[in-house]
């Protein structure tokens, strides 16, 4: 029976506790930067400016190298958010997120000097980060594309609704462990990189909870039963569910205690269905 941990604490602090390659599969979602208060004072998206955000996550990431297996691969999916002056009310850069009633954009919402960045331009910060990372020695193998089948309403009427995300594939090395045949499209052709996906109702109270199903392909792609794979944000813990479901064993970190509450919650309830269904 595979097992899920969840620790309480901040990722650059938990990590190097950690054994060095012993990850196989690393799946994750960190918080956008500037967008949600995750009520902590070393949670990252709460940096001054993106470019802090980017060197934290790179720092966040060596770590991730660190523990990670030889053939590991890490699947990263992040969003974008815009530049912005000033706003408050239920739309533009302070409206209120989910259920999350603080923004960090209270604090932030001046353009931040970097970049050329100009009041309205889209940060592009998914791409940024995963170049920082492909500076840092990671391989960047892959974009994928999420595209969310519900996407969250905005009040824009001089450009699209934003309703994809990124997800990248990253590597250690140049040669990796990647099961094509763990998941392909319906015609039995090789998976494509766009998925179109949830949201789930699974009410768990995370405002930024991703599909059980995006975490499902990546871990059924990138790692075998039995390792063992990390979510270094942790959040509601899908990513630990997944990893479970399929027979693997979940290494999660969260910082905020309340989430890394529902995640052990999630979990022990998943690990009961999983022990009625084997019949132990
Ligand atoms: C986008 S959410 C992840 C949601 C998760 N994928 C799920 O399905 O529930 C990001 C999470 O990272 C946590 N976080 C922020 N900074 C952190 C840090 N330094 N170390 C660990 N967790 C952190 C936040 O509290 C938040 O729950």
């Amino acid at each position: 029976m595979s097992d899920s941990v969840t620790l309480s604490g901040d990722s650059m602090e938990m990590l190097p506790t950690l054994d060095a390659e012993t990850i196989q599969c690393c799946v994750t979602s960190p918080p956008y930067w500037g967008l949600r208060d995750y009520d902590h004072p070393a949670q990252i998206g709460a940096e001054p400016s993106p470019e802090l955000y980017v060197e934290n996550l790179v720092a966040v990431f060596r770590e991730v190298r660190r523990v990670l297996r030889g053939d590991g691969t890490v699947w990263l999916n992040i969003g974008d958010g815009y530049a912005r002056n000033g706003g408050t009310g239920g739309h533009g850069p302070n409206a209120i997120v989910g259920n999350t009633k603080k923004l960090i954009q209270k604090r932030n919402c001046k353009v931040p000097e970097v970049w050329g960045l100009k009041d309205r331009d889209l940060l592009g910060l998914p791409w940024r980060v995963a170049f920082a990372l492909q500076n840092d020695g990671w391989y960047l193998r892959s974009r994928i594309t999420w595209i969310k089948k519900t996407a969250m309403p905005e009040s824009v009427k001089n450009r699209p609704t934003t309703a994809t995300e990124e997800i990248f594939l990253l590597t250690k090395s140049p040669t990796y462990f990647y099961n094509a045949n763990g998941f392909r499209e319906p015609s039995g052709a090789n998976l494509r990189n766009y998925w179109i996906l949830g949201p789930e109702a699974n009410g768990n109270g995370h405002p930024a909870a991703f599909p059980r199903e995006l975490a499902r392909r990546c871990i059924l792609l990138g790692s075998r039963e039995g390792d063992i794979v990390l979510d270094p944000f942790g959040g509601s813990g899908t990513t630990g569910l997944a990893a479970n479901e399929l027979g693997r064993t979940a290494v999660l970190i969260e910082i905020n205690p309340d989430y890394a509450k529902i995640s052990r919650e999630r979990t022990r309830i998943v690990q009961r269905e999983l022990h009625i269904s084997v019949g132990t």
